[in-house]
């Protein structure tokens, strides 16, 4: 084994490991959001909307994600004459894969994020809500208040899971050929013709930011759990 190509090529790595953190971390912040609404529309009493959203999380977790990745890259623009994918506001310089790779990964944590926070809301006793609506609260406001902030500590473990997999799972965007950690490792792979050395470092620095997050994602559900007591 010989790392030696580390010297001219580490900024492949290091500069990769800035577009994961990035696709990741924006990733998590639109599913959780959306995730949480569309768990919503899943539990919802109208049912053309709570069917809607069955589809919809059914799909993107029942389907791999690298053929939702090629249907969002290749087959969109197909149907929309003239489309291209926008450069990310901010993030120009990763051009319009960043933002395909975003809609897709967004879209896929979505789904998950939303059988998450359902376990989470369904989890919390009935009598949450009915003292929250007997104090005068309307139902909308006692989700907000009362049972989702209960619901989020009760899922923080599965939420922390979610975390580290879209971290794991952003390598499949290299597929489109956006220039993050698995792409640039499997470029500098093909140019030195080294069968392995740079996967090595690719699943290590994968490895050093799971690790870490999920250190993190422990700390807090102690200080969580410790202001439940
Ligand atoms: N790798 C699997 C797939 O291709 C799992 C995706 C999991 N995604 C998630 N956001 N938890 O579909």
């Amino acid at each position: 084994m010989n790392f030696s190509f580390l010297n001219e090529y580490g900024h492949y790595f290091v500069d990769g490991t800035k577009v994961t953190l990035l696709l990741s971390v924006i990733t998590v912040i639109l599913g959780a959001i959306f995730g949480t609404g569309m768990s919503l529309l899943r539990l919802s009493g109208i049912w053309p909307l709570r069917w809607l959203a069955t589809a919809y999380i059914e799909f993107f977790r029942g389907t791999p994600i690298i053929i939702q990745i090629f249907l969002v890259y290749y087959a969109l623009p197909q149907f929309i004459p003239d489309f291209h994918f926008p450069p990310f506001p901010f993030l120009e310089e990763y051009g319009g894969e960043f933002t395909a790779a975003v809609i897709t990964l967004g879209l896929n944590s979505t789904a998950y994020v939303a059988e998450i926070m359902r376990a989470g809301i369904q989890s919390v006793d009935k009598g949450q809500m009915e003292a929250a609506r007997s104090l005068g609260m309307k139902p909308w406001m006692a989700m907000r208040l009362v049972v989702i902030p209960q619901a989020f500590r009760t899922v923080l473990p599965a939420l922390g899971n979610e975390l580290v997999v879209v971290i794991k799972e952003t390598s499949i965007v290299s597929v489109i050929g956006l220039n993050e950690l698995m792409f640039n490792a499997d470029t500098v792979k093909g140019s030195l013709s080294l069968p392995f050395e740079p996967l090595i470092i690719a699943a290590f620095i994968y490895l050093v930011i799971t690790l870490t997050l999920s250190k993190l994602v422990g700390m807090l559900e102690r200080r969580l759990t410790k202001s439940n007591a």
